[in-house]
């Protein structure tokens, strides 16, 4: 456990946390493409916290680029020592806040986005907030791709069935959903996040959807 002053020293030293004043001055012919040198796929984890999504998925499939965009610099720090001890040259930082997604992806850009335990914000003055209102799918639909998925987890069951209506209200069509994503995959193993462990150790279920952006 290292304190907050320590990480944000860290996430400024780190070559993979990007914060938005660096690109004027280290990107200013655009990111991400300038960061990963390549034109692979771009897959956005947002909302990451400690970032082992981010990391886990950037682990498995050296073809993609992975970013990890979360407001919190002393939890993406996690993710980003965990990269740079690993290597890992298809991971990224981001951090931002959700709300300014379009500035800093190009439109139709990003193939996949992953939103792993967003706070549910369950309170209806809250709904503009979470992270799959519609104003926030506004944005995913600027830049993700024709065809580009959006994934959802989470343990809220309120929160999963808001988003199933308000996917299907905006362009997007459910292609899986799971209310019990354990139960479905028995066995096979899979990258759990620090909030999933917490809600499997609590004993709920938890659910999962994919959703395709179709125009
Ligand atoms: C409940 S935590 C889940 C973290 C991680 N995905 C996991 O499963 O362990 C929610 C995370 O979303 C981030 N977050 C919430 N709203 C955000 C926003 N508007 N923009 C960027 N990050 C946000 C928080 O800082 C926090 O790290």
């Amino acid at each position: 456990m290292r304190n907050k002053k320590y990480r944000f020293a860290c996430n400024a030293k780190a070559y993979n946390v990007i914060e938005p004043y660096l690109l004027k001055t280290e990107y200013p012919n655009g990111w991400p493409r300038t960061y990963f040198q390549n034109n692979n796929p771009l897959v956005i984890e947002l909302g990451c916290g400690n970032g082992e999504y981010t990391v886990g998925l950037a682990q498995k499939d050296y073809n993609s680029n992975y970013v990890g965009v979360d407001i919190k610099g002393d939890r993406i720090w996690v993710g980003s020592q965990q990269a740079i001890a690993m290597n890992l040259k298809n991971a990224a930082f981001l951090r931002i806040r959700a709300e300014d997604l379009d500035k800093f992806f190009l439109p139709h850009s990003v193939n996949e986005i992953y939103i792993n335990f967003p706070d549910p914000r369950p309170k209806l003055s809250d709904a503009k907030k979470r992270l799959v209102s519609p104003r926030f799918l506004d944005l995913y639909t600027k830049i993700l791709i024709e065809g580009g998925c959006l994934h959802l987890k989470t343990d809220s069951s309120q929160l999963f069935d808001y988003a199933l209506e308000i996917l299907e209200q905006n362009d997007f069509l459910i292609k899986e959903k799971h209310y019990d994503l354990y139960d479905y995959l028995e066995h096979t193993p899979t990258i759990q996040t620090k909030y999933e462990k917490k809600f499997l150790s609590q004993g709920y279920a938890i659910k999962y959807l994919k959703a395709e952006l179709h125009k």
